[in-house]
């Protein structure tokens, strides 16, 4: 199954095919980071496709600037994804800057008068700004059909996450807010879907009968790449684990849902995250936490995690988070899903890894069973593997693990290009739920709990290395559990 197979079926399952309306995406932090790496060069991928006639950009951030330097940016980054036809250049002359403040009414107020049609509102904003703005917003008011597109992290913790729901209630329907999760707009995540409930192969045999355990992987070579400013205050786990990782656990532990309408998918996922705690309610012995010193990666020199531009060492920011989480349903009850990922690694590793139970009996005869059979899905490069044990060749009663792929390819659009499109064709499909927003939080808050009171130590490892010795990933002393 292909990502335009798999999105072309979630718009079906909405029922697009109207016109659609003459739009405003109001792009607020439109100056900073995320905007430019990421959801510009989407935003152009998708406007390339010319499925967003009538759409009107406006930038807003704190900084002085003018239009001329807004359209700059705002074409660098369509180039950066080759997205440089005539309906992006067109886009691009349209747009206009506007700086403000906008945690105060005023400013929100011209903002908004700036504004024509049917309005998508993009806070590309830290998380305590966006609850500011988002309270200034229900004093002033919002045009009907606004829809809001919010970034993660969503709120700092469960108690923040609640809130911040409660003002958006105030604000709009639930269906009109998209809580951003990149991860579901990426290619492999999405076909999941298909790979789990289009076929008779692997369903069937996805339960705690069958599957030893499920790994769910996100190692980069990357260091931090100058996002001190945001990371140091997130760290592995709340800007990896509570947010993505977790997207991906719900999807691949999810029971079918009926339609992939938004209420049947989401619902599942809510289910399923509903039950899910750290294993044995453990977050010390359950989770690792570690940051990487200075090392090589990839032929580049990094520093200290400690020694990057605007990191405070006394906040100790884990570059790397591993915790082992169980799946308190009848499907998975007694399966271990181990999350983690990590920043300066030697490898890149991106995959979620389901690990298949020994067969009840290997005929005496047949020898050579030494690995067990695993299902791979790739999240870059996108490909699902299956590593299965078969007759190998040569002596045939000997068996051999052989390593069947497909690959994807990457996606008709980019994951943020994805997300927007959700955005501008009012499907929330493929974002995150309120109460799911919450749920994340309250899964991994034991365990930033236990980190804080130092009862798991905060580990190094070199740039470049494979992590700490320990890894949660290849318990010590063999085959899980
Ligand atoms: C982001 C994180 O959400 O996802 C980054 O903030 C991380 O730290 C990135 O590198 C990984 O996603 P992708 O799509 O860049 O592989």
């Amino acid at each position: 199954m292909t990502t335009s197979t798999a999105s072309a079926a979630v718009s079906r399952a909405e029922g697009p095919g109207r016109q659609p309306p003459r739009q405003t995406l109001l792009l607020l932090g439109a100056t900073g980071d995320l905007a430019a790496r990421l959801l510009l060069p989407g935003l152009g991928r998708l406007v390339s496709e010319g499925t967003q006639p009538g759409l009107t950009l406006i930038g807003s951030g704190q900084e002085e600037w003018d239009d001329a330097r807004w359209r700059r940016r705002v074409a660098d980054s369509f180039a950066s994804a080759g997205a440089d036809g005539p309906r992006e250049t067109e886009l691009i002359r349209a747009t206009r800057y506007l700086s403000a403040d906008v945690t105060r009414e005023e400013d929100l107020r011209r903002l908004l008068a700036a504004c024509h049609g049917q309005l998508v509102i993009f806070f590309a904003l830290p998380p305590m700004v966006t609850a500011r703005t988002a309270a200034a917003l229900c004093r002033i008011g919002l045009p009907p059909g606004t829809r809001l597109m919010l970034e993660k992290p969503f709120g700092t913790d469960a108690v923040s996450a609640r809130s911040l729901n409660d003002i958006l209630a105030r604000l709009v329907p639930e269906d009109q807010v998209h809580r951003i999760d990149h991860f579901l707009g990426k290619s492999t995540v999405v076909n999941i879907l298909g790979l789990r409930f289009a076929n008779r192969i692997f369903e069937p045999v996805l339960t705690s009968a069958h599957v030893a355990c499920v790994d769910i992987v996100f190692d980069e070579t990357l260091g931090i790449e100058g996002r001190a400013g945001y990371y140091d205050g997130a760290g592995a786990l709340v800007d990896m684990v509570q947010s993505h990782l977790l997207q991906v656990l719900a999807l691949i532990a999810m029971d079918p849902p009926p339609t992939l309408a938004a209420g049947d998918l989401r619902g599942r996922k809510a289910q399923v995250l509903r039950a899910t705690r750290v294993w044995d309610d453990d977050p010390v012995r359950w989770s690792r936490r570690a940051r990487y010193t200075a090392g090589e990666v990839a032929g580049r020199r990094l520093p200290a995690y400690v020694d990057e531009s605007g990191v405070d060492p006394a906040r100790q920011t884990e570059t790397l988070a591993e915790v082992v989480l169980a799946v308190d349903t009848w499907r998975w009850a007694g399966v271990p899903f181990r999350l983690r990922s990590g920043k300066a690694l030697s490898d890149r590793r991106k995959e979620a890894v389901i690990t298949f139970k020994q067969p009840p009996r290997v005929p005496t005869g047949l020898t050579g069973y030494d690995q067990p059979d695993r299902l791979r899905i790739g999240f870059g490069p996108d490909q699902v593997g299956l590593d299965v044990n078969i007759n190998g060749p040569g002596n045939p009663m000997e068996l051999d693990q052989v390593h069947l792929v497909a690959d994807f390819g990457p996606g008709e659009l980019p994951p943020y290009g994805e997300v927007l499109r959700g955005a501008f064709e009012g499907d929330p499909t493929l974002s995150v739920r309120g109460d799911t927003a919450e749920d994340c939080w309250r899964i991994v808050e034991p365990v930033l709990a236990a980190w804080r009171t130092e009862a798991v130590p905060l580990q190094e490892y070199p740039a470049g290395s494979g992590g700490p010795d320990d890894s949660l990933l290849v318990p010590a002393g063999g085959e899980w559990p």
